[in-house]
């Protein structure tokens, strides 16, 4: 409640409010009042009762997805961690959805501790961000606060993925990644992880991308032109906006809607049972009184 308020003080979120939630109908506002007070976790993630509603969802989704995979757990990445609040976002989140489908996560922050890394060209958007901003000012207070199932992976991320992807195993599959590293270079090191063996992974990872929604971002710079490259060079491993997401959301004007997306592991042993061990659907037919049916 105490960050709830020291947020409200900041005029940006005002905005953001004005723009994103008075503009819903009055009813869905009104509605969600009762939510905030009596709505389950899950209901308050359909209103975008929580802080930081990109995490909830993308948390979420992971959780279900692992669940219908037969998993027990999920490993869950942030790329771009400064001073933390993001990641410790992420693990409160993770805890309350782990009580709610008992799920665990592995979550996994990482960052270079001394800000953004020297600009290499245009790509980088220079005119945004600067060497050296954002850095994490107390690593070892941060480490401190995380909880048993997350840690800080220190250094630049090109030389920090190949280490820690050999340490994962596919028990707990990376289901969820945000991406928050501002650079076009940074980006393109950070989805490296996104290639190895299909095990690592849910067969579709859930992603947000933090720095796509301003007016000077564009498929040519940044994180979106790392998007488009990682697409163009990857057969089996494809990124795209997470699928009619608006449609599915109760609040349609919310703005990190856009900002998800899904990786689709085509490459995925689950697809492949999938192919083998297909059943028969056949779709009813009122009209003529067939009944459908699965087997
Ligand atoms: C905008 S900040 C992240 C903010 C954070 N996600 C939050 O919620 O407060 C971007 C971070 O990305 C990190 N970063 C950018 N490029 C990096 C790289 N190549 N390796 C490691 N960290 C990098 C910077 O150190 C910086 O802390």
């Amino acid at each position: 409640m105490a960050l709830l308020l020291r947020r409200l003080k900041r005029t940006h979120i005002w905005k953001r409010l004005l723009v994103e939630r008075f503009s819903e109908p009055l009813h869905l506002n009104l509605l969600s009042l009762v939510v905030a007070v009596f709505g389950s976790l899950r209901t308050k993630i359909l209103f975008d009762l929580c802080i930081r509603q990109q995490h909830a969802f993308g948390l979420l989704t992971a959780a279900d997805d692992a669940l219908a995979g037969g998993y027990k757990s999920v490993t869950v990445i942030e790329f771009g961690v400064a001073n933390g609040v993001g990641l410790l976002n992420i693990c409160a989140l993770a805890q309350k959805i782990s009580k709610l489908t008992g799920i665990s996560f592995n979550i996994v922050g990482f960052d270079n501790v001394n800000g953004m890394p020297p600009l290499r060209d245009y790509r980088d958007h220079p005119e945004l961000y600067q060497p050296g901003w954002f850095p994490m000012e107390e690593p070892a207070q941060l480490r401190a606060k995380l909880p048993a199932n997350a840690r800080l992976i220190l250094g630049d991320i090109t030389d920090t993925i190949p280490d820690y992807l050999s340490t994962l195993s596919g028990d707990s599959p990376i289901g969820f990644v945000s991406v928050d590293v501002d650079y076009y270079w940074s980006t393109v090191n950070a989805l490296k992880s996104l290639v190895a063996v299909p095990e690592l992974y849910l067969p579709r990872v859930t992603m947000y991308f933090d720095d796509i929604a301003r007016a000077e971002h564009n498929p040519w710079c940044g994180e979106l032109a790392a998007i488009g490259d990682f697409n163009a060079a990857n057969g089996s491993r494809k990124i795209a906006p997470y699928n009619f997401l608006r449609v599915n959301r109760l609040f349609k004007n919310a703005m990190w809607i856009d900002q998800m997306y899904t990786l689709h592991v085509l490459d995925h042993p689950a697809r492949f049972r999938a192919l083998r061990d297909h059943g028969r659907v056949i779709i009813d037919n009122p009209y003529m009184g067939l009944k459908g049916r699965e087997g």
